[in-house]
């Protein structure tokens, strides 16, 4: 029951939500479609955090979606012994690095006064989400030795039963609880997408989506020329 609800249900309550409220919160209010940068309210920590995170989880991610696309010639790839622990060491060389990036983002949100006016619930879900989804792969990565190749066997054909309506959930139902923490921590990120400031993260393949022009007007002393 439980994983029928973690990889049936979730899975595409996840997608639907992702293609129907994503675009209609584009067309129905553009200039809510940013990240809502802060950094002219704290710089020096965001620095330590953003950059780790970014620099660390897209490669990882992209890691993953290179399984769903192209299962043969990864697994031809990692079944070379050195190419597997070589693409391991760097896989989780990045993860180490995302997750410090994501802790220290929580912690900036924490301790620093001026963000708090402007940090929302939603803010601190979805930071608590990527946390955890980094910390769960990362634990893999370390405990579950060699999760690049049993994703391919496991995973990989599972997503793609997903992605032809067809669910098997067999390849996934006797994982430990911490890979169905990741997987179901997976489809809830996708949910909240369309709600939270993560849309940001559809810049990256789709350019025209980047932070809409911001109009300032600036009110000019008295007598002043205006800007
Ligand atoms: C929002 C989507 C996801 C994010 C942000 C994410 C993030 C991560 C991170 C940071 C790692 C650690 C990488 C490393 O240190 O080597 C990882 C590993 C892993 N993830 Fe995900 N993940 C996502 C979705 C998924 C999904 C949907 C699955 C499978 C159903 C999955 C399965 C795995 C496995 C098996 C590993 C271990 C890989 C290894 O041992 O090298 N992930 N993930």
């Amino acid at each position: 029951m439980l994983n029928a609800f973690l990889f049936v249900v979730l899975p595409y309550v996840a997608l639907a939500l992702f293609l129907f409220v994503t675009p209609y919160r584009y067309l129905s209010n553009r200039l809510t479609w940013s990240a809502y940068s802060t950094q002219f309210l704290e710089q020096e920590k965001l620095y330590w955090g953003s950059n780790p995170w970014h620099y660390g989880i897209i490669p990882v991610v992209l890691a993953h979606f290179l399984g769903i696309i192209a299962p043969g010639p990864m697994n031809v790839l990692l079944s070379n012994r050195q190419a597997l622990i070589l693409l391991e060491s760097v896989g989780l060389g990045l993860g180490l690095f995302a997750l410090f990036g994501c802790l220290v983002l929580m912690a900036r949100r924490a301790q620093t006064p001026l963000l708090k006016p402007v940090t929302s619930a939603a803010d601190w879900v979805l930071l608590s989400l990527l946390t955890v989804q980094a910390a769960t792969g990362v634990y893999m990565a370390l405990f579950m030795r060699w999760g690049s190749q049993w994703y391919l066997h496991t995973a990989v054909p599972y997503l793609h039963s997903l992605l032809a309506f067809n669910p098997q959930i067999a390849f996934v139902a006797d994982f430990p609880p911490v890979f169905k923490l990741h997987a179901a921590g997976a489809f809830l990120i996708v949910a909240l997408l369309p709600f939270t400031k993560l849309v940001h993260l559809l810049y990256l393949p789709v350019d025209f989506l980047r932070d809409p022009p911001i109009l300032y007007r600036w009110r000019a002393p008295k007598g002043g020329e205006e800007g």
